[in-house]
């Protein structure tokens, strides 16, 4: 039978982007990229996000690219962010119809594709955020809909960070955030319990901290129970431009994710304890409970 070591290894590697799909993704860009050439002038397109720190989980979808403008498109600064992201979704409207949609601070483009059962998707993206991006230094300017300005961002900083933070882990930091955006996604939550996503990303930096202790289970139970413990803090942009990533969650929500990050705590022990009495498959059955399909069984 499948030790929970093994179990680990699997479900983790799983969740890891493979050549189709990267292919599959620089394909999508470029498609979005002729397209929207002959409606902006866009300097470069870059694929970024969790996708590009390889922090993204399965299914593959919203995978975010930044589209850079030219200078000669800097009158969209000085307008509210809404004028551009209208523009945007305006044009990707023309080609993909109700499959593109607008968002605070990018177009969603929809290509269609169903995750199956087992939340495959044949290697191909589900969808990807169009994100309009203006330079500014080593910096970019990005919309924000929601709070109707503009916010700095910088995708390098985000990047460097999660490789500080994956290699004082013994290289096993960007798995486990992979597991836990897993755990986040499973449609048995209804919504999702943490949003955006990427606040679990940024608070792994400080609670999924190294050294690596050796063991999966005993480490993501840690893992989700400093996460409920903590998920009242403030937690800053990493990079130290734009809003707090915490700022998105009201008191509402963030007490329900408190509660279901300590029920995910729980279950964690639950199956610990199958395993230390011996019971392996009950144990695989626990964290394939908790986790979702990817998890596997054999
Ligand atoms: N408040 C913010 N301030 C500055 N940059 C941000 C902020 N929120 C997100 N970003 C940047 O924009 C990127 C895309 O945001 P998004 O919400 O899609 O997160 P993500 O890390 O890609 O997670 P997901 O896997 O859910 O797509 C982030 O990876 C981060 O680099
Ligand atoms: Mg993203």
């Amino acid at each position: 039978m499948l030790s929970i070591e093994e179990a680990f290894r699997k479900f983790k590697s799983r969740l890891e982007l493979n050549e189709k799909e990267t292919t599959n993704a620089s394909n999508r860009q470029q498609e979005v990229r002729n397209y929207l050439d002959t409606k902006f002038k866009i300097d470069r397109s870059f694929l970024t996000g969790s996708y590009a720190r390889w922090t993204k989980t399965k299914p593959l979808k919203d995978v975010d690219i930044f589209f850079v403008m030219k200078a000669s498109e800097d009158d969209y600064l000085s307008k509210a962010p809404s004028a551009i992201l209208t523009d945007f979704h305006d044009a990707l409207v023309e080609k993909y119809g109700d499959k593109a949609r607008k968002q605070n601070r990018s177009i969603n483009v929809d290509f269609g594709v169903k995750a199956d059962a087992d939340d495959n998707t044949d290697y191909r993206v589900i969808s990807v955020d169009v994100v309009p991006a203006f330079e500014k230094g080593s910096d970019f300017q990005i919309p924000d809909n929601g709070l109707g300005k503009w916010i700095g961002t910088n995708p390098k900083i985000h990047a460097d960070k999660a490789v500080q933070a994956h290699q004082a882990y013994s290289n096993e930091w960007k798995g486990l955030v992979r597991m836990v955006k897993y755990w986040n996604n499973n449609p048995k939550h209804g919504e999702k319990p943490v949003k955006p996503s990427f606040l679990i990303e940024v608070m792994a930096m400080e609670c999924l901290h190294g050294p690596w202790g050796g063991q999966f289970d005993r480490e993501m139970q840690g893992f989700f129970s400093t996460l409920a413990d903590r998920i009242f803090d403030k937690w800053p942009d990493p990079a130290g431009l734009g809003p707090a990533i915490s700022d998105s969650m009201d008191l509402a929500r963030k007490q329900r994710a408190q509660t279901l990050l300590r029920a995910a705590a729980r279950e964690a022990t639950l199956a610990i304890n199958h395993s230390r009495q011996g019971r392996n498959g009950e144990a695989l059955r626990a964290w394939r409970e908790l986790f979702g399909p990817k998890f596997p069984l054999s």
